[in-house]
């Protein structure tokens, strides 16, 4: 791998476990780390490491780019992983703006940078620019149809998506055009430690702790394929190491499940957990599991996300193939580390908390009127 590494959002969920993940593996690379730290950062478990020296922070916004332009100044920059992004769609759809100066300017502002430094410094051979992207841009697919590979066509519903497409045609634009180097990869979603409380798994886990209702849009049919963010991190390793340039390389779990049965199986997980501690029945008194109630009556169904989109899955055989990409984690295995990481991290949650989450909650939630289901109770969100 090459020298020093820029990622970009590294204080977010999935760059704070790739810099977790190459800290272990690659000891003596050099890792910079650029981010906004907005709401939806919360780097404490990178502190060390940055007293310590071993990761450079640099706190900087890749929509400016003077900001971006002083990094590539400053440090000898030999490979980006571009993490850095408004991520949430509920975010994008009420409030899109932001999404286009950080995913779509912020993007082209780091491209720009990396070929102007890359070329100045005669590096356009061996550096890498791995641009990280998602399956949402290329829109859903009915229950029939075949998984999206790396040729699907780009259908994207939400401003989220669209952003992030146009995030793409931009990093592939410019290998195509100008010669960067850059590797594009396409993934499903992510679950695991330092997700922000405002993603479905920890909402569902902390609400549930919290004997809050559990606010499932529409009818809860809608189908992701989920992927441990370990097995994330290590597919983006192997693409910045052994991926070709000017490919794209899709990356998923295989794991399709309706978020109702994702729901259920996160009450199941937290059920086992309090049936057998005394402690956490204590730690969490309002769960119901406390007191022995199935945390899943707690489900409550809610007014549905606009342009919700029915169904993700990915075809990862050409990563799987291209880069030896296999996952390690069961969605069992991976769900069960995920709820014990969030039992056991709760000042880490509740810091996320703490920042403007009781005001996102009121607006995303206040709206969305619980929906009376035959044989299901109702609960309000808030
Ligand atoms: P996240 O929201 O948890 O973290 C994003 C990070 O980017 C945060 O640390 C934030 O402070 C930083 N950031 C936001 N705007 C910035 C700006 N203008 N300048 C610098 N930093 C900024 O997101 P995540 O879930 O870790 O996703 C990381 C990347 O992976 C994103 O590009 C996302 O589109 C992609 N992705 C995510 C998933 C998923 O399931 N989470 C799946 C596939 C792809
Ligand atoms: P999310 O974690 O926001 O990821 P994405 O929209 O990028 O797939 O949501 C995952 C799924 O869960 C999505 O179909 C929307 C649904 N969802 C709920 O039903 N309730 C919620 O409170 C949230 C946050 C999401």
């Amino acid at each position: 791998m090459t020298n020093t590494l820029l990622v970009t959002g590294g204080a977010g969920f999935i760059g704070q476990n790739l810099v977790h993940q190459l800290l272990a593996v690659d000891p003596g690379r050099r890792i910079v780390v650029l981010d906004a730290l907005t709401y939806a950062a919360n780097p404490s478990s990178l502190d060390p490491h940055i007293r310590s020296g071993r990761i450079r922070f640099v706190h900087a916004d890749i929509g400016q780019l003077d900001e971006v332009r002083a990094v590539f100044e400053a440090e000898t920059i030999e490979a980006v992983a571009h993490l850095a992004a408004e991520s949430h769609v509920d975010r994008s759809i009420s409030g899109p703006d932001l999404f286009l100066s950080t995913n779509v300017t912020g993007t082209h502002n780091l491209l720009k940078c990396a070929l102007a430094d890359w070329q100045r410094r005669g590096r356009m051979e061996t550096a890498r620019f791995l641009h990280v992207s998602t399956d949402e841009v290329f829109g859903d697919l009915t229950p029939d149809e075949p998984a999206f590979t790396e040729s699907s066509p780009y259908r994207p519903s939400s401003p989220y998506s669209a952003t992030k497409a146009a995030s793409d045609h931009l990093a592939r634009a410019y290998h195509r055009t100008y010669g960067l180097p850059v590797i594009v990869t396409n993934c499903s979603n992510n679950y695991g430690a330092y997700q922000h409380p405002e993603k479905l798994i920890p909402l569902m886990i902390i609400h549930a702790l919290e004997g809050k209702p559990l606010p499932i849009y529409g009818d809860g049919s809608n189908i992701r394929d989920w992927l441990y963010v370990e097995d994330h991190c290590k597919a983006l390793l192997l693409a910045l190491t052994r991926g070709t340039v000017g490919e794209t390389y899709n990356i998923g779990g295989g794991v399709e499940k309706t978020n109702l049965a994702i729901v259920r199986l996160i009450c199941a997980a937290l059920d086992e957990r309090f049936a057998k501690s005394e402690v956490l029945s204590q730690r969490f008194a309002k769960c119901p599991a406390a007191s022995g109630t199935s945390c899943s009556t707690l489900i409550s169904f809610v007014k549905d996300r606009p342009g919700h989109d029915r169904r993700y899955a990915i075809n990862p055989d050409f990563a799987k193939q291209a880069l030896g990409y296999a996952p390690n984690e069961t969605f069992a295995s991976g769900l069960m580390k995920t709820v014990d990481w969030y039992l056991d991290n709760e000042s880490w949650w509740r810091t996320a908390l703490s920042t403007d989450f009781s005001e996102w909650i009121r607006l995303n939630y206040a709206a969305r009127q619980p929906l009376a289901r035959p044989g299901v109770q109702v609960k309000t969100a808030e």
